[in-house]
């Protein structure tokens, strides 16, 4: 019998250098001839359309029915039948996510209470739970200089209560979950190498292979 793929995903705050590392994590993957299929929440599908016109703007929602849609790309991201992240697994093929739950667990508990947010995710727990949740951990301080480049002050004024309280939710979400989840911090705020290299120790790790960067 083929064994399952390893389901690996990246957390974080914004500009904790998620998308960064997972470019890192494919190129080592490619050299190392590792099959993989890379992924992302929201998604490309039409639900993960409907979120980007809410993120955007272009659509106005409230809290509740958000955190659903979430919900509802996830499943869909879960078991699609032509694409869904079980039918890759189930093929031996490792899956690598920009987000999933925690992400979840992290944003809306800004608005709703964190059991709601986790209760309402049960089912994805139950279907797919990662075999490893990365988090890269920066500060506020450094996701604001990050991100400052294409931003008004007054925006960043806004951004820094937000930031601020979903990492502390991400913080919170850990240690509620810890003996549930797979999680490894990673000191997000070194060099992108000093980062990649314990990011593919913890990832090499699961995958059971003998690499090093
Ligand atoms: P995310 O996907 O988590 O929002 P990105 O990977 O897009 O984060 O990174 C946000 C910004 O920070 C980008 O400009 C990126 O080049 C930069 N960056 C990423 N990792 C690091 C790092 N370790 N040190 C300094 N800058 C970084
Ligand atoms: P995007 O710009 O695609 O991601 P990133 O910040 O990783 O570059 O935006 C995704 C946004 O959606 C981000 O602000 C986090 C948010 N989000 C939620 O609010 N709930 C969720 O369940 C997920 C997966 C993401």
């Amino acid at each position: 019998m083929r064994k399952r793929g390893k389901f690996i995903v990246f957390e974080g705050i914004d500009g904790s250098g998620k998308s960064t590392l997972v470019r890192h994590l494919k190129e080592q993957m490619t050299a190392e001839g590792i099959p993989f299929y890379d992924t992302c929440e929201p998604t490309n599908s039409p639900i993960g359309s409907i979120i980007r016109n809410v993120l955007n703007r272009r659509i106005q929602m409230d809290e509740k029915t958000i955190a659903a849609l979430f919900l509802a790309d996830r499943l869909d991201h879960i078991q699609n039948e032509a694409n869904g992240m079980l039918k890759f697994l189930d093929q031996g093929i490792h899956v690598i996510s920009d987000r999933y739950y925690f992400s979840s667990y992290a944003y809306h508990s800004t608005h709703m209470p964190m059991d709601w947010v986790i209760n309402c995710n049960a089912l994805c727990a139950e279907l797919l739970r990662p075999d490893l949740n990365l988090f890269i951990n920066i500060s506020v301080e450094t996701s604001l200089g990050r991100l400052q480049k294409n931003r008004t002050f007054h925006d960043i004024f806004e951004t820094k209560e937000r930031i601020t309280s979903v990492r502390n939710n991400y913080l919170e979400a850990i240690e509620r979950l810890k003996d549930q989840e797979q999680i490894s911090i990673i000191d997000g705020e070194r060099s992108p190498d000093a980062v990649f290299a314990d990011v593919w120790t913890e990832v090499s790790n699961v995958l059971g292979i003998k690499s090093k960067v």
